[in-house]
């Protein structure tokens, strides 16, 4: 979502807001601004509706705006219309104050009204300039002073740049419920939603915990807690290369990281399978934790929890223990049953998204405990686990998850197997078994991805379809909502997926000719229920796109009308393989659909708003 850039420093600040906020692009947006201040003009304040290189037009790469502190911003419209007026920064009457925000202020109304009633006017109708105009009410010549009132009055979620021209060498960054990060430079420091955009400056960060407050200036960060006490902040390096956040030859982020996911999956797999087993750095869950475990509360949202729904199919069967599998915006809301025997398993890419993070602090107060699976290092879901697995996937740029959600399944595998190891549900000669398939994956999705091309057909044949149902049993149905999601994302076609049994009981009223239905079946001991289900839409006119393994190839070409097959491999590690010609299908059709495939309309990549 909203994406935010701060610089104070020596060097020419509008050309940094402008990489910054490119770099950011990724996070989905529909607008832009800078504010930046000069000795000689001020506040200067630049906002445009639509991509960032309208805003870059109009002050030519940054030229146009001189000065060396400021703030930019790329907005994700909640309250109000994406348009000029509405972008951020937002500027206080007096235009002493700009404000970039990412989150919800959810009393703003009530002090807008306040505010309005002593005579404040408002020109936006967006939430974030009461925070403008409040910071301008209470400033009494005391930067702090105003924004620790601020901080009284305002409830909700935020990330917050601010900029006032009374102090123009500093910049006040707070952090309650979306994500900010402080850089330390040299003669410079930097604030941003995420580390990418300041990783060209500085590889040394900090990351703001919820109520803590920064202050910077070109020659020091200073950290406060809530009640305003300084805070001894640790200093962290990051180490991913610039590149990996560069599409690098590629023409889309997408594909390239559907292409990187043998390398990702290989780096989060292998070094934690030694001699034959699974081995997981500072994993503390015990034996005789699972062996008292009621529950494992699988909680995500959007592909993440798809991932959680393969899981729940093999823990259950690896562990015998229930599995539930829970939206997360839905469990805090469901009143669930969490007791101190319950682990929540959380599953995020970024770490951030605010519903999961929602989810995973009310399963904390019930008493479970939690085990994430994350991407992002250092973000707030992986800091306040009590067990963090990290997908080593590297930074994912493209809003459609695809090295994300593969790594995330792999860390799936990694824990069934330690689980069922610790809980001793597993032979010697299974777990064997399923490792060695387990190293096998990356280089049967080469194979996969080898053969590209015969998707890219198939995509050719199928693009003009505009309603697509996906159906499959057990894991093939698991597997299917992450295929059926993607062609949503980013195709923008109207596709569903169905446990295919469950067909007959309303949705096969909507197959008619010429229906595309991607029909998975890869698992073999369903294979004859899934060619009933393909019959039967046939029968109603369906065009069937088939999914299935090498094994199953003749069978599969007498039912269906085209097939695609990936290589054979252990029937609970088959969704990482059929995932990936449901990416790439997904991707030719966006592709020939002319979509805006890494930042589709309406989406972010991190949703930071409930
Ligand atoms: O960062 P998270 O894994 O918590 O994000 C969850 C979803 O927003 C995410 O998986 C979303 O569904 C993807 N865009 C799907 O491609």
């Amino acid at each position: 979502m909203c994406g935010i850039v701060g610089y104070v420093g020596a060097d020419e600040v509008a050309p940094i807001l402008l990489d910054g906020l490119s770099r950011l692009e990724y996070r989905g947006y529909d607008s832009a601004g800078i504010a930046v201040w000069s000795g000689q003009d001020g506040m200067q304040v630049v906002k445009a509706k639509g991509r960032l290189q309208v805003l870059s037009d109009i002050v030519a790469g940054g030229k146009n705006v001189t000065g060396s502190i400021g703030l930019g911003h790329t907005r994700w419209a909640t309250h109000g219309e994406p348009s000029d007026v509405n972008s951020h920064p937002q500027v206080s009457e007096q235009g002493r104050f700009a404000v970039v925000h990412n989150g919800i202020i959810e009393n703003y109304m009530q002090i807008k009204e306040f505010l309005q009633s002593r005579g404040v006017r408002f020109v936006s109708q967006t939430d974030t300039e009461v925070v403008a105009q409040l910071l301008e009410y209470y400033y009494d010549g005391d930067l702090m002073g105003a924004v620790s009132k601020v901080l009284h009055r305002i409830e909700g979620a935020y990330a917050l740049g601010i900029l006032c021209a009374d102090c123009p060498d500093k910049l006040v960054a707070i952090r309650k419920d979306s994500p900010l990060v402080v850089g330390l430079g040299e003669g410079f420091n930097l604030l941003a939603s995420d580390v990418t955009a300041m990783i060209k400056y500085t590889r040394e960060v900090y990351y703001l915990d919820d109520g803590e407050i920064a202050v910077l200036d070109k020659d020091g960060v200073q950290v406060y807690d809530g009640y305003f006490q300084p805070v001894e902040k640790e200093l962290h390096h990051v180490d991913w290369e610039i590149s990996a956040a560069e599409k690098g030859g590629y023409e889309h982020f997408m594909f390239k990281e559907i292409m990187e996911q043998p390398k990702a999956i290989r780096d989060t797999v292998f070094p934690r399978i030694q001699d034959g087993k699974v081995v997981l750095d500072d994993f503390t869950i015990t034996k005789e934790y699972l062996e008292e475990l009621d529950k494992i509360y699988i909680i995500a949202c959007g592909s993440s929890y798809y991932v959680g729904m393969v899981a729940k199919y093999n823990f259950e069967k690896l562990l015998r223990k229930p599995v539930e599998v829970a939206l997360a915006s839905e469990f805090r809301y469901c009143e669930p049953i969490v007791t101190d025997k319950t682990l929540a398993l959380v599953i995020s890419q970024s770490g951030e998204t605010i519903d999961t993070l929602a989810a995973m602090r009310e399963a904390k107060r019930l008493g479970a405990r939690v085990l994430s699976i994350v991407n992002v290092v250092g973000s707030t879901i992986a800091r306040e686990s009590d067990d963090v697995i990290y997908t080593w996937a590297g930074p994912e740029i493209a809003v459609a998850t695809t090295k994300a959600y593969s790594t995330q399944l792999a860390v799936t595998y990694l824990l069934g197997l330690k689980f069922a190891e610790l809980l001793n549900t597993i032979s010697d000669e299974d777990y064997g078994e399923l490792v060695r398939a387990l190293l096998t994956i990356p280089s049967k999705i080469e194979e996969i991805l080898a053969h590209k091309e015969d998707i890219q057909h198939y995509a050719a044949l199928y693009f003009n379809h505009n309603s697509v149902f996906f159906i499959g049993r057990n894991l093939d149905y698991a597997v299917s909502l992450e295929g059926s999601l993607k062609l949503k994302e980013i195709c923008y076609i109207h596709s569903e997926a169905y446990a295919a049994g469950e067909l007959k009981h309303g949705p096969i009223s909507l197959v008619e000719d010429g229906t595309l239905v991607v029909a998975l079946a890869s698992c073999t001991n369903l294979f004859d229920k899934l060619m009933s289900n393909v019959k039967e839409v046939k029968a109603r006119g369906a065009d069937v796109l088939g999914i299935s393994i090498e094994s199953q190839r003749e069978e599969l070409h007498k039912s269906v009308d085209a097939a695609i097959l990936v290589p054979d491999i252990h029937p609970m590690l088959l969704p990482s393989l059929d995932v990936i010609p449901m990416q790439l299908f997904a991707y030719y059709v966006a592709l020939m659909r002319g979509c805006d495939i890494d930042k589709p309309r309406n989406l972010a990549k991190s949703v930071t708003v409930e």
